[in-house]
């Protein structure tokens, strides 16, 4: 048996262009149609964003949502420049007011549990919008305390100066903001930034930045005894692969018996038959199923769900750790059946 099967991918409407600093914007964005669900998300989540190209295969690129889901009407996204990047540069001089974009629906792990904990955010430069996605949103929706600390390189490049400012003097007593300057402070270190956060030793964390400064944070914070399962970390990188390409997902019988899933995704329940050797992500999509993903090599988290019975395997797993593993979290993009049934959410 063989099924042939391809992407259509959302789209969305630019209905504002923000410059913010001098290298990066934030596109205001309206999904085209009627959508449902499928742009719903939790802080923290980001959006895949197709980027022309006459390259072969084409380019893509996640960004992170940067509005609230719990106070923010609109999406939104900011996106920096990046030396000699190809998409970043494409959107910065070519995006404007009033054109269409195709992305694939809100997706990624970088998400609070629960809004009403404390938090201790750290981030370096455009790192910030994950996270910022995370501070309104526990400031709005949850009861607990916020400590931002924020590193970048002087104050003209400081992301939502203003926002921030204004979220201080709203919430007094539960938010603090701690900028670090690279041309007054220097580099962040390890010493600097373990007494930058001693105080808060028992608060949930989530770091994102560049690669160096989000190492030394999570060494600093290792060093402090703070448990991994409490500390979060988002990477920025490139997708290496076009997840818009009209590649078919091809199912059939490789290896063995087929297994009888059930899944649950926006609270809807379907059960399907999963045949062997076929990864998880491709049987759902063949079967007509809105299920998140974006880089489908292992890499981005898109398209993580929990299995609630049975076994699956995984064929390659650059983002879920230890701890995602023992809680059932796996990467539909890269899941094999073992067990005759399973059952899988996306929902919890
Ligand atoms: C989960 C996640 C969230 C993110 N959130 C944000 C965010 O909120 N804000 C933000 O600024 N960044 C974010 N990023 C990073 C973002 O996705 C990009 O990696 C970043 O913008 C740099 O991309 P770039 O194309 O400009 O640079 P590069 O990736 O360095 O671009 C260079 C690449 O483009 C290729 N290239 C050159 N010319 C072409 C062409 N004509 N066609 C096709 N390819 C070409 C080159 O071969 C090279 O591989 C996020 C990344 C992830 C994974
Ligand atoms: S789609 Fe990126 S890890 Fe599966």
């Amino acid at each position: 048996m063989s099924t042939l099967s391809v992407v259509t991918p959302q789209q969305v409407r630019v209905v504002e262009v923000i410059r913010e600093t001098s290298d990066a914007h934030t596109l205001v964005l309206e999904p085209e149609g009627e959508v449902g669900d499928t742009f719903s998300y939790k802080p923290g989540q980001f959006l895949t964003l197709r980027i022309p190209s006459d390259r072969p295969g084409g380019a893509a690129r996640c960004y992170s949502l940067c509005s609230s889901p719990q106070q923010d009407e609109k999406l939104k996204v900011t996106v920096k420049r990046t030396r000699d990047g190809y998409g970043s540069n494409w959107i910065c001089d070519n995006v404007v007011e009033g054109n269409v974009l195709d992305v694939l629906r809100p997706a990624g792990t970088f998400t609070p549990t629960s809004l009403d904990k404390d938090f201790l955010l750290f981030a370096g430069g455009s790192g910030v919008t994950p996270v910022m996605s995370i501070l309104k949103s526990a400031l709005a929706a949850g009861n607990g305390l916020v400590t931002l600390v924020y590193a970048n390189q002087d104050e003209s490049s400081i992301i939502f100066r203003d926002e921030l400012i204004a979220l201080s003097k709203q919430h007094p007593g539960r938010l603090t903001v701690i900028h670090w300057l690279g041309t007054v402070q220097g580099l962040p270190d390890q010493p600097s930034i373990g007494a930058l956060a001693a105080p808060y030793t028992d608060r949930e964390v989530f770091i994102c930045g560049p690669g160096p400064f989000m190492d030394c944070v999570a060494q600093a914070l290792e060093t402090l005894g703070l448990p991994p399962e409490r500390v979060h970390i988002e990477r920025f990188t490139s997708l290496g692969t076009d997840p818009f390409a009209p590649v078919a997902a091809v199912v059939h019988d490789v290896e063995g018996e087929s297994t009888e899933v059930e899944v649950q995704l926006d609270r809807q329940t379907r059960s399907l038959s999963w045949p062997g050797g076929n990864r998880l992500l491709d049987v759902l999509i063949n079967a007509g199923i809105d299920a998140p993903y974006s880089c489908r090599e292992g890499a981005c988290s898109a398209c993580t769900c929990r299995v609630l019975e049975g076994e699956i395997r995984m064929e390659r797993n650059e983002v879920l750790d230890a701890a995602d593993l023992d809680e059932g979290y796996i990467l539909a993009c890269q899941a094999v059946a073992v067990s005759e049934k399973v059952r899988i959410t996306y929902d919890e």
